[in-house]
C-alpha cells in the first residue's frame, strides 16, 4: 500500500483541508504504516507557481505548511513529509507523461475552468499543465490510494486516464509502468463549505477571513466566525433528510459530525429540534477544544525554522530514491536513451 497526497503551501491551513484531507492523512498514517505501508505527504510548490505569487512568501508559507501539518498529527519519522522542488523527478515524470495527456482531457477540468475564467489567453501554461504535474505526484510513487477532498476527484480521474493510456501505449500488459491510484474521500467531509455561502467551497482564496476557520484562529475568533456563520431560522431536523435545501445547516452538522468523530445522524439524535442559538456554541466549543492544542503545537514549531528544513530535507532524500525505478521505467518504455 502506497499513500500519496500533497497540499498547496498558499497561505494557512483551514477547516476544509483539515476535515477533507489532512485528517485522513493522519489516520492512514496512524493505521497503515505499522503494517507496512508507506505514506508519502507533500508541499505542492511547484504547483504553487502556477498562480501570480509572491515568490518572497512562498518560502515561508512552506516552511510554515510543514509546522501545519507536523501539529495537525503528521510525524516525519512514519511518514516521509517533502517538498516538490526537492524532488525533480516530480517535473520530469509531468515531461513524460505530458506526451500522453489529451488537451481535450486538460480543457475539461473544471479547476482549469474556475481559476483561468474568461481569460484563457492570459493564464499560464502551468495552470493548464497543472493536473498533469498532479497526476506525476501520485504515480511517480506507485500510489494506491489518495486521500483528497471531493473538489481533487476529477484530477484523480485524470490521473489514472494518464496512467491507462501511458500502460496501453508503452508497456506490456503483465508488466504496467504504473499503478492505477483510488482516491479515499471522508464522506461527511468530503466538502466543507464556506462559512458564508453554503453554496461555494471553504478556500483559502475567499477574500473574506469570516468564510473560513484557519488552524492558527484563537478560540475568541472561531466563536464569533461560527456565531456569524449563515444559517436558516428553522430549528435543526431529527433526520438527516430534514438538510435537503438547507446547505448551511448540513455544512455545520457534517463539520460538527467529522469532528466529534460521529455521523450526522448522531448528530440530529442529540441536536434535532434545537435551534442554531443552541448548536452553534456547541459547535463553537467542540472546535476550540479540538483546534486549540494543533494551534499551540504549531505556534511553537513555525519558529524552528532549522528543525523544519531539516524534516523537509530528510524526507526529500527518501522521496527521491522512492522515485528511482518509477522514473527509470517511464523513460525506458518510451525509448529515451540516458
Ligand atoms: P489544496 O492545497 O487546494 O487542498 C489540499 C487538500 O484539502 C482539500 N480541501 C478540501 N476538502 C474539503 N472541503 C474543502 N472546502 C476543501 N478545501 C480543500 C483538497 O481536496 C485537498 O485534498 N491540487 C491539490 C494539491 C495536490 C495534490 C497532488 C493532491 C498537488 N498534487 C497529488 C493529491 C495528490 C490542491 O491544490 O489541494
Amino acid at each position: 500500500m502506497r499513500i500519496v497526497s500533497g497540499i498547496q503551501p498558499t497561505g494557512n491551513l483551514h477547516l476544509g483541508n483539515y476535515l477533507g484531507a489532512i485528517r485522513n492523512w493522519v489516520a492512514m498514517q496512524d493505521e497503515w504504516t505499522a503494517r507496512g505501508a508507506t505514506c508519502l505527504y507533500f508541499l505542492a510548490d511547484l504547483h504553487a507557481i502556477s498562480m501570480p505569487h509572491d515568490p518572497a512568501g512562498l518560502g515561508a508559507n512552506t516552511r510554515e505548511m510543514v509546522a501545519a501539518l507536523v501539529s495537525c498529527g503528521i510525524d516525519p519519522d512514519r511518514s516521509i513529509l517533502f517538498n516538490q522542488a526537492q524532488v525533480p523527478a516530480h517535473a520530469e515524470l509531468q515531461w513524460l507523461l505530458n506526451g500522453t495527456a489529451r488537451m481535450g482531457w486538460l480543457n475539461r477540468m473544471t479547476q482549469w475552468k474556475d481559476k483561468a475564467g474568461k481569460n484563457r489567453e492570459g493564464a499560464s501554461v502551468a495552470l493548464f499543465t497543472y493536473p498533469v504535474l498532479q497526476a506525476a505526484d501520485v504515480l511517480l510513487y506507485q500510489a494506491t490510494h489518495v486521500p483528497v477532498g471531493e473538489d481533487q476527484k476529477q484530477h484523480l480521474e485524470l490521473a489514472r486516464d494518464i496512467a491507462q493510456k501511458f500502460n496501453n501505449d508503452f508497456a506490456s500488459e503483465d508488466a504496467p509502468v504504473f499503478t492505477l491510484p483510488d482516491p479515499i474521500i471522508p464522506p461527511e467531509a468530503a466538502r466543507i463549505m464556506s462559512l458564508r455561502d453554503g453554496s461555494a467551497k471553504m478556500s483559502k482564496s475567499d477574500p473574506s477571513d469570516m468564510s473560513r476557520i484557519n488552524l492558527v484562529d484563537d478560540a475568541d475568533t472561531i466563536m464569533q466566525k461560527v456565531k456569524k456563520a449563515k444559517t436558516d431560522p428553522e430549528p435543526l431536523p431529527s433526520e438527516a433528510e430534514g438538510l435537503e435545501g438547507r446547505p448551511e445547516a448540513r455544512n455545520l452538522v457534517g463539520i460538527y459530525a467529522t469532528m466529534a468523530g460521529t455521523d450526522v445522524a448522531g448528530v440530529l439524535a442529540q441536536f434535532g429540534g434545537q435551534g442554531f442559538g443552541q448548536f452553534k456554541p456547541a459547535l463553537g466549543d467542540l472546535l476550540v477544544s479540538k483546534l486549540a492544542p494543533m494551534a499551540a503545537r504549531y505556534r511553537e514549531l513555525r519558529e524552528d525554522r532549522a528543525a523544519l528544513d531539516a524534516i523537509l530535507a530528510r524526507g526529500a532524500e527518501k522521496a527521491r530514491a522512492l522515485a528511482v525505478p518509477t522514473l527509470d521505467a517511464a523513460y525506458a518504455a518510451l525509448g529515451l536513451v540516458r
